[in-house]
């Protein structure tokens, strides 16, 4: 897919950390459609000068067939991309942006949806909502914010969603935000649920829904911080893989993934966030025992020994890759 050039038609200031950008065309022509849940990858400035692409949501309907709007959180542990968004670029600026991708879509024949919103991972939460009303089809969402002044999209979504919404506050203490044990301990027949945030309220979804018996398959989410998952640790140490197909060992280091050392060794590999979240790196091992680091595989698929080599490591010294 060739990126886009986009021009930056309009910067909102939608709180104190959250920028809202309008990008449109900088042709005139057509913009590839969406669908709901759809991320583009932006190309960022680094502080070191080199560039880099950062994911964002696409939060506006996608019956808007001429812009692309984005909400960017100025991160606080930001690797630069949050930052460059926020103090680099201006209304009238160019920038050089993927087509549309979507790993978090949504089922739109469901009889029921349940969404639910923590922080900037509203984004793609709240294009889903509207698709949902454009259908009318029945829908609740569920949004926490630490505050009132930090919940990006507030006046629109109570205007636009009335008591579909349910917005809370948690003053920064996730014990204090959704009730996840109420709202999960029934499952409508064939409700799917979504879920974008924080790590910690990702998990805590997870861990609840399995709880009340909701099926992996009615579960979808998305981590929106890059800064939440690293796919090395301070203790880790190196490890040695070896694919099983040609025989070939890597040494892994510490500071570096499986997935880059293979790149870096052009072995074809599929991939895509670099995350442990899109899954498209899950790979088959056949010896060795991982670390699991990834917020996409389910418990199943990890006992059935997948595991995302872009970000999970090996309990032990080695691991052998069905590759
Ligand atoms: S590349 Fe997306 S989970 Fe590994």
């Amino acid at each position: 897919m060739t990126d886009l050039t986009l021009k930056v038609e309009k910067i909102v200031d939608e709180t104190s950390a959250i920028k809202v950008f309008d990008l449109v065309p900088a042709n005139g022509a057509a913009l590839p459609p969406f669908t709901a849940g759809a991320h583009v990858d932006v190309a960022v400035t680094l502080p070191d000068g080199s560039r880099d692409k950062r994911s964002y949501s696409l939060v506006n309907s996608p019956a808007e067939s001429g812009r692309y709007q984005l909400g960017v959180l100025r991160d606080a542990n930001s690797t630069g991309g949050s930052a460059y968004m926020h103090d680099g670029v201006h209304a009238g600026d160019e920038l050089s942006v993927s087509e549309p991708k979507n790993r978090f879509s949504l089922d739109d024949s469901a009889p029921q949806s349940l969404l639910i919103a923590g922080g900037i991972g509203i984004t793609p939460i709240l294009c889903m909502a509207r698709v949902l009303l454009l259908q009318d089809r029945e829908f609740e969402l569920h949004y926490v914010a630490r505050s009132p002044e930090d919940m990006a999209f507030r006046a629109e979504i109570e205007a636009l969603l009335g008591d579909r919404a349910c917005l809370c506050f948690d003053g920064g203490d996730p014990t204090q935000g959704l009730d996840l044990e109420g709202l999960l301990e029934k499952r409508p027949e064939g409700c799917q649920l979504y879920v974008c945030g924080p790590v910690g309220l990702i998990d805590a979804v997870r861990e609840k829904s399995h709880e009340w018996g909701w099926p992996d398959a009615a579960l979808h989410y998305e981590l929106f911080k890059v800064e939440d998952a690293k796919a090395t640790k301070p203790k880790d140490t190196a490890i040695e893989v070896t694919l099983a197909k040609s025989g070939t060992s890597y040494t892994v280091p510490a500071g570096e993934s499986i997935l880059e050392v293979l790149l870096e060794a052009k072995v074809d590999a599929d991939f895509d966030c670099k995350m442990g979240i899109c899954g498209l790196c899950a790979t088959k091992v056949l010896e060795g025992e991982p670390d699991h680091r990834d917020h996409t595989l389910s418990e199943d698929e990890q006992a059935e020994g997948q595991m995302c080599i872009c970000i999970s490591r090996a309990k032990g010294p080695r691991l052998t890759l069905d590759i």
